[in-house]
């Protein structure tokens, strides 16, 4: 029986021995160690022995099997080790291959002075309004206080889908959307940016689509000075500090005043160049006071309230900003353009 014992220690040790990857040891543990394993067998010829013999041979078994469990610990360490030197062996970079470069996107100019101006306003406690694009002649032209025989409605500069919906010509539309769901509320103070489509030929001041930002505040005792104010604020944090505004009068059927708005021209800070045509003045958009109308028809008391409201271009101000002379550049996705504004991100 001794002789049993030790036949299934050397068999076991010499299996583990053989045993070539962590898998096939494994079979060899179980063989041995498991629970319907050689060991187990031989703890069951306990049955067959006397009292006095028993613990002898329980000892024997005890340290066969320790025997054989330290034999497996110390294979399965050793090919552990192995296949981890082979893992290394076979995944091993070569780093001195160059590697592929990818290209790496940049924001759009367009997009930087959008999210410039947005984080302006936003800290001012303006909320952002967004809105369609393809739009009811209703909210582009009718509560804008734009008479159907308007100019603005003329074919040639509206692109029309039917005769109530039209690609939207400015972003007053989504300021006549917001005055209309306010319901008569106030305080409103937020901006819009967005698309907005024109049937002008494209040259390069002209683009058939483009962008404005439209701003509206409707309030208790807002006058044009709350508005030359936000402007100048405005006009600071675009090109520069030190900006000074200059308001000419001028007609928008939404707004009475209504003026058009000029920056000291940042290039010469107001001495005269090419740029601002030696005036030293750049016009850069068009505001005014919201038409009492406007506000009548949208459910405000015009006796209490009063709002300004402008909308700016944001391809005239993104290329006065960065000397950019054709506004085509903007939408012909030319690499060697865009690249030009990645260290503005
Ligand atoms: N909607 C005008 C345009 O597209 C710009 C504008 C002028 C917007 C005066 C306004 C405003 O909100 O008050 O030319």
């Amino acid at each position: 029986m001794q002789n049993q014992v030790e036949n299934v220690r050397l068999e076991a040790l010499k299996a583990i021995e053989a045993a070539s990857d962590l898998e096939s040891l494994q079979q060899v543990r179980i063989q041995y160690l498991g629970k319907k394993g050689s060991v187990q067998g031989l703890m069951s010829l306990m049955r067959d022995l006397s009292k006095e013999e028993k613990p002898a041979f329980g000892a024997q078994v005890n340290a066969c099997k320790e025997a054989i469990s330290a034999a497996v610990e110390q294979k399965q360490a050793e090919l552990a080790k192995k296949a981890m030197n082979a893992r290394l062996e076979n995944e091993k970079i070569d780093i001195t291959l160059s590697g592929d470069r990818f290209q790496i996107g940049t924001q759009h100019p367009l997009m930087l002075i959008q999210r410039e101006i947005e984080d302006l306003f936003l800290g001012m406690g303006y909320t952002i309004a967004e809105g369609p694009e393809v739009e009811l002649d209703h909210y582009n032209f009718e509560l804008a206080n734009i008479p159907k025989d308007h100019p603005a409605r003329d074919m040639q500069d509206t692109f029309y889908i039917d005769p109530n919906t039209l690609l939207r010509t400015h972003t007053t539309a989504m300021q006549m959307r917001e005055l209309e769901k306010a319901k008569g509320r106030v305080p409103i103070k937020l901006i819009c940016p967005g698309k907005v489509y024109r049937r002008d030929d494209d040259d390069a001041t002209h683009s058939h689509q483009f962008m404005q930002m439209e701003g509206l505040v409707v309030g208790e005792k807002i006058t044009l000075a709350d508005l030359k104010g936000t402007l100048t604020y405005m006009a600071d944090t675009i090109f520069g500090g030190g900006r000074q505004v200059r308001f000419r009068p001028s007609y928008f059927p939404f707004t009475e005043p209504s003026v058009e708005v000029d920056v000291s021209c940042p290039f010469c800070n107001g001495k005269g160049c090419s740029v601002c045509k030696h005036s030293g003045w750049i016009e850069i958009l068009g505001a005014g006071m919201v038409h009492p109308h406007v506000l009548e028809i949208n459910g405000f008391d015009a006796e209490k309230y009063s709002g300004f409201a402008f909308g700016v271009g944001l391809e005239r101000v993104t290329m006065l900003k960065y000397g950019i002379d054709d506004i085509r550049n903007f939408y012909t996705n030319d690499l060697r353009f865009l690249k030009m504004f990645d260290r503005y991100d």
